[in-house]
C-alpha cells in the first residue's frame, strides 16, 4: 500500500461521516425555514395581547390567560367550578419559564413573544398546584400558583 491509498474501512467511515454531516445540514436548513416544534402537545403561536385573567366563554368552558414573569404567574390563583374545561393561553413577559400543572397532562415551556395553548378538564374539586419548571433565576422556586376547582352547587 502506498502512502496515498486509503484503507477501505477508513474510507467507509469517511463516507458515513459525510452523510451524517449532510443529514444535519439539511435538518438545520429545514428547521430554519419551517421553524421548530417544542417537545409538548402545546399549540404555540405568536402572542396575542391579552390581559391575564379568567374569561368564561360559556357554562363549563373557560379561557385563562396566564402571564409568567420573574418570579410569579398572573393570575396566581384561578377559580373555576368542577366539571369545567379550561383553555390556558400561557405566555412570558420576560424570559424562558415553564408551567406544569399537577394531576393534569399540562407541561409547557413558556417563551416570551409566544403563546402556548393547552387544555384540561377539571372534574374533581380541589386544588391543583402549578409550578415553573424551567430554571429562571434566584426566586425560581417561588414561582407557583394554583387552580381552585370548586364543587358545583
Ligand atoms: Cu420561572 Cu422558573
Amino acid at each position: 500500500m502506498n502512502s496515498f491509498e486509503i484503507d477501505p474501512y477508513e474510507k467507509g467511515w469517511m463516507v458515513a461521516s459525510g452523510i451524517i454531516l449532510i443529514f444535519f445540514l439539511v435538518a438545520v436548513a429545514v428547521s430554519a425555514f419551517y421553524g421548530f416544534s417544542l417537545p409538548t402537545h402545546a399549540h404555540v403561536e405568536p402572542s396575542r395581547p391579552a390581559e391575564p385573567g379568567v374569561v368564561q366563554r360559556e357554562p363549563g368552558r373557560y379561557d385563562v390567560y396566564v402571564r409568567a414573569q420573574i418570579w410569579s404567574f398572573a393570575p396566581s390563583e384561578i377559580k373555576i367550578p368542577a366539571g369545567s374545561t379550561v383553555n390556558f393561553y400561557v405566555t412570558s413577559s420576560d424570559l424562558l419559564h415553564g408551567l406544569i400543572l399537577e394531576r393534569t397532562n399540562i407541561n409547557v415551556t413558556v417563551l416570551p413573544g409566544r403563546t402556548a395553548k393547552v387544555t384540561a378538564r377539571f372534574n374533581e374539586p380541589g386544588e391543583y398546584r402549578f409550578f415553573c419548571h424551567e430554571y429562571c433565576g434566584l426566586a425560581h422556586h417561588l414561582m407557583f400558583g394554583k387552580v381552585v376547582v370548586e364543587p358545583r352547587s
